[in-house]
């Protein structure tokens, strides 16, 4: 059965309209074994002098170590995170700061490094406040979250988006929010994941 991890970051809690997005898509999947990480409650901390001294010896936080493993072994990586400063939000980014670990995410090897990671596909659910076209050069997220996927050996990122979230009303919000679940059945989306 399918490993997912759903990386939650998300700020917002229930007043989230990501995660409230990601929670509709994601209960299209079926027959999966699917982990909610909560990263907001994980709390990690950028990596400091003290952190980086002991990662450079191979000493990382057990509990960094955990998370780490379960991004290697993941079939499929489903980030959920809105758009804050043009990418996702610090608390993202600090995540991945600390679980990109030499020899669990990827294997330095000579002048550089290879993918370690066993997942097919990075999926990146957002929302975004600003009418930004996902990919273009103003989405620092997709930039961002492709090179990641990249170092980690993950060969296919998808981002599915709202945008222009805060200066719609909620009713076109929820208009555009329907149009993108029809197209995601349309096109049998859920199956070839
Ligand atoms: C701190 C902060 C920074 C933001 N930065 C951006 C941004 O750079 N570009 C953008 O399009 N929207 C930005 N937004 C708007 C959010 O992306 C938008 O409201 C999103 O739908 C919020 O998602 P949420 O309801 O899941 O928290 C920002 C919002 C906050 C609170």
């Amino acid at each position: 059965m399918d490993k997912i991890i759903v990386l939650n970051g998300c700020i917002r809690k229930e007043m989230s309209r990501t995660l409230l997005l990601a929670k509709e898509i994601l209960s299209h999947f079926k027959n999966v074994n699917m982990e909610w990480i909560d990263l907001q409650k994980l709390n990690f901390q950028p990596v400091n002098y003290e952190s980086y001294i002991l990662r450079s010896v191979g000493k990382c936080d057990s509990k960094v170590v955990k998370y780490a493993k379960k991004v290697q072994n993941a079939d499929l990586i489903v980030l959920v995170a809105p758009i804050w400063e043009m990418s996702v939000p610090a608390m993202v980014k600090t995540f991945f700061e600390n679980i990109s670990i030499p020899e669990i995410t990827f294997k330095p090897v000579k002048d550089t490094c290879i993918g370690n990671c066993k997942a097919r596909k990075m999926i990146f659910i957002t929302t975004r406040g600003m009418n930004v076209k996902p990919y273009s050069e103003l989405d620092g997220a997709a930039a961002e979250l492709k090179a990641l996927c990249s170092l980690w050996g993950i060969h296919d990122f998808e981002e599915l988006a709202l945008n222009n979230c805060d200066y719609i009303t909620l009713k076109e919000y929820q208009s555009n929010k329907e149009k993108l679940l029809n197209h995601l059945n349309k096109t049998n989306w859920y199956q070839k994941q």
